[in-house]
């Protein structure tokens, strides 16, 4: 597969056209980022420790019958994805009360959450994504009711095969963030899946193993991340 060029450089990754049409190379920078951009920084290992996450987790997605935009690993920080058409909203499912809903409503940072709840955002870098809902995402065409519909049965989805397979690593999987787009006019899991977009406990001591490391400053952010793979038997070697 030929590598053609950049089409778009994101905060932690950059996509690039190939000699297919239909299919983008996904290229996971070593770059981190939080605030918006604000705080940047470049983290050793990162984009290896990410593609092979996102590989991993987005392997047992499609096992489990979800659709995603993942095809295959290329190099060790480079994946094949199908090319998709991208809705501007992301969703996100939360089991465990952290982070925007605790600043938003108050609620104690632990809490459970039963059942889950499901959250829309605009995905725009300059309004900071603005929770929406699905009135706004229909009357602005952002996502039809019926794609709306499909993208939240599918976060469920999503939900239930990995809030088990972290839960078999002694992890709480707190809260995550999808997106989605269309392939041939079918809702495809997009983007990726790691633990950039996602928050992660261990069961027993609530220790924090994802992105909110680099967030609050606490260091040790690869490291965690690693430790996270290890426990669910993502494979960096
Ligand atoms: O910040 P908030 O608590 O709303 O984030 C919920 C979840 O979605 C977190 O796991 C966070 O990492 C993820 N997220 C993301 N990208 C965004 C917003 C949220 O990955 N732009």
């Amino acid at each position: 597969m030929d590598k053609r060029q950049e089409l778009y450089a994101g905060k932690a990754k950059s996509v690039y056209a190939t000699d297919d049409p239909d299919r983008l190379i996904l290229h996971f920078r070593d770059d981190t980022s939080a605030f918006d951009g604000e705080r940047m920084e470049s983290l050793a290992r990162k984009g290896k420790v990410n593609n092979r996450f996102n590989a991993f987790i987005m392997e047992k997605l499609q096992a489990a019958g979800i659709p995603t935009h993942y095809e295959r690993l290329l190099s060790d920080t480079e994946s094949v994805v199908k090319k998709l058409d991208m809705l501007p909203v992301e969703c996100v499912i939360r089991n465990i009360a952290a982070g925007g809903l605790v600043k938003r409503l108050g609620v104690e940072e632990g809490s459970e959450l039963a059942p889950p709840t499901f959250e829309l955002f605009l995905k725009n870098d300059a309004l900071h994504d603005p929770m929406i809902n699905e009135s706004l995402a229909e009357t602005f065409g952002w996502a039809t009711p019926e794609q709306l519909a499909e993208m939240k049965s599918l976060t469920y989805r999503v939900n239930d095969v990995l809030k088990q397979l972290f839960a078999d690593g002694d992890l709480l999987l707190v809260d995550y963030k999808l997106e989605f787009g269309l392939f041939n006019g079918e809702i495809v899991l997009g983007d990726e899946f790691s633990p950039d977009g996602c928050r992660l406990w261990d069961a027993k001591t609530r220790e924090k193993l994802d992105k909110d490391r680099f967030r609050q400053g606490l260091g040790g952010v690869i490291e965690a991340y690693e430790e996270v793979g290890r426990r669910i038997g993502v494979d960096f070697s």
